[in-house]
């Protein structure tokens, strides 16, 4: 049966997310900045980090775990890279401000690299490689997370599942845009199965001995996720690679907490720290043409024949491409109306004006 949604036109969800941060106690650019990522991953379909998160946030900024009105600091620079200080502000005042930093040294040098300790949870990876692609760059946005992800051949969970973004130009404004968890599934889809009630697929979580499961209470209570690929025999050692490859490219190389180090979700009682990795590269560095021989590569794989009929091919970017259609359509994002009452409930505890 289809949940009862509500759909919230994009400028009254973020009104909200922004007036919720703002009486949590954060500064109103910054409070503007969590609004925009998070109301971006639901209009993308991605409602595992959108307003469903939206409490975390506030807490944090509450409990003064995380700075709400403080500034990232760059540490130390070259022409093409720097490393920067979060200072335990929101993830996406940390993200900004990396990404701009990274995209204007690609402008002048062909590729931004930048590394940040300090920060906080970001919200979706592709926020930030979508902002190289509206200057016409190349994007990657990587971050490391809470521990929920094991280690095959592992019993505890220790690595994060670490997304990795990628996001290239192509013609007009068509774009790939990867955007994934190192792990198979993210921890939100799981508890989605479980609130219906399903079994989980294989390849997708572990129980608290790291045996794989198919009962999402298995997962959520002591278990966790395993790595992109599943079991050993399925590849997953290919996705737990990527997730180290993350934790490098963020927590190691910038020198924040990684691995087993991260504060589990939740804790209030100590930064968070995460390290994250933004990149901007300018492909006009490289042979000419990128855009329309991008356009080329991924109509090449769109214009497929279907193995199923009424399933055509895609290409990373266009589930949400889709979804965004979707929203135009409705006029706002469909939200199930429980979560939109549950966030109305948070509101007037607030004193902000509900949804
Ligand atoms: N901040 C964090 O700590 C954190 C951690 C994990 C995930 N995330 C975010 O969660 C979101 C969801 O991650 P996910 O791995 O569940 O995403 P997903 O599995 O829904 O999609 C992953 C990628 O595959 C593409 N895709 C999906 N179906 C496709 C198809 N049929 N053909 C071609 N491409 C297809 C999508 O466009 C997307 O780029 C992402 O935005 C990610 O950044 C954030």
């Amino acid at each position: 049966m289809e949940r009862a949604t509500k759909c919230i036109p994009i400028p009254t969800a973020k009104r909200f997310v922004k007036q919720c941060i703002v009486a949590g106690g954060a500064k109103e650019v910054h409070a503007q900045a969590m609004a925009d990522t998070l109301i971006a991953a639901d209009h993308r379909g991605h409602f595992s980090h959108g307003l469903n998160r939206l409490e975390m946030y506030v807490k944090d900024i509450q409990t003064g775990s995380t700075v709400g009105d403080g500034e990232p600091v760059t540490l130390k620079e070259s022409a093409a890279t720097a490393h920067v200080d979060g200072k335990n502000n929101l993830g996406p005042v940390v993200g900004n401000y990396c990404m701009k930093l990274a995209i204007k040294k690609a402008k002048e040098c062909g590729v931004g690299w930048v590394v940040a300790k300090g920060s906080n949870h970001y919200g979706i990876a592709g926020f930030y490689a979508l902002q190289a692609v509206e200057e016409g760059l190349v994007g990657f946005s990587f971050t490391n997370s809470t521990p929920c992800l094991r280690a095959n051949r592992s019993s505890s969970y220790t690595l994060g599942s670490n997304p990795i973004s990628c996001a290239a130009p192509a013609v007009a404004d068509d774009a790939f845009v990867l955007d994934m968890a190192t792990s198979t599934a993210a921890y939100g889809r799981v508890e989605i199965n479980h609130r219906k009630g399903i079994p989980i697929p294989n390849g997708w979580g572990a129980d608290p001995n790291g045996r794989e499961t198919n009962e999402p209470s298995e997962v959520l209570n002591g278990g966790g996720l395993l790595p992109l690929g599943g079991a050993e025999e399925s590849g997953g050692y290919k996705g737990y690679g990527l997730a180290m490859m993350v934790e490098m490219l963020c927590g190691i190389l910038g020198g924040g907490a990684y691995g087993p180090n991260v504060r589990k979700w939740g804790t209030t009682s100590r930064e968070a720290n995460l390290g994250q990795c933004f990149i901007a590269l300018n492909p006009d560095m490289f042979c000419d043409g990128f855009g329309e021989r991008m356009q080329d590569l991924m109509d090449s794989q769109r214009n497929l024949t279907p193995s199923e009929k009424d399933k055509p091919v895609l290409v990373a970017g266009d589930p949400e491409r889709m979804h965004i259609k979707k929203c135009e359509e409705l006029g706002g994002i469909p939200y199930p109306t429980n979560v939109v009452d549950h966030m109305n409930g948070l509101a007037k505890e607030l004193g902000v004006k509900p949804m």
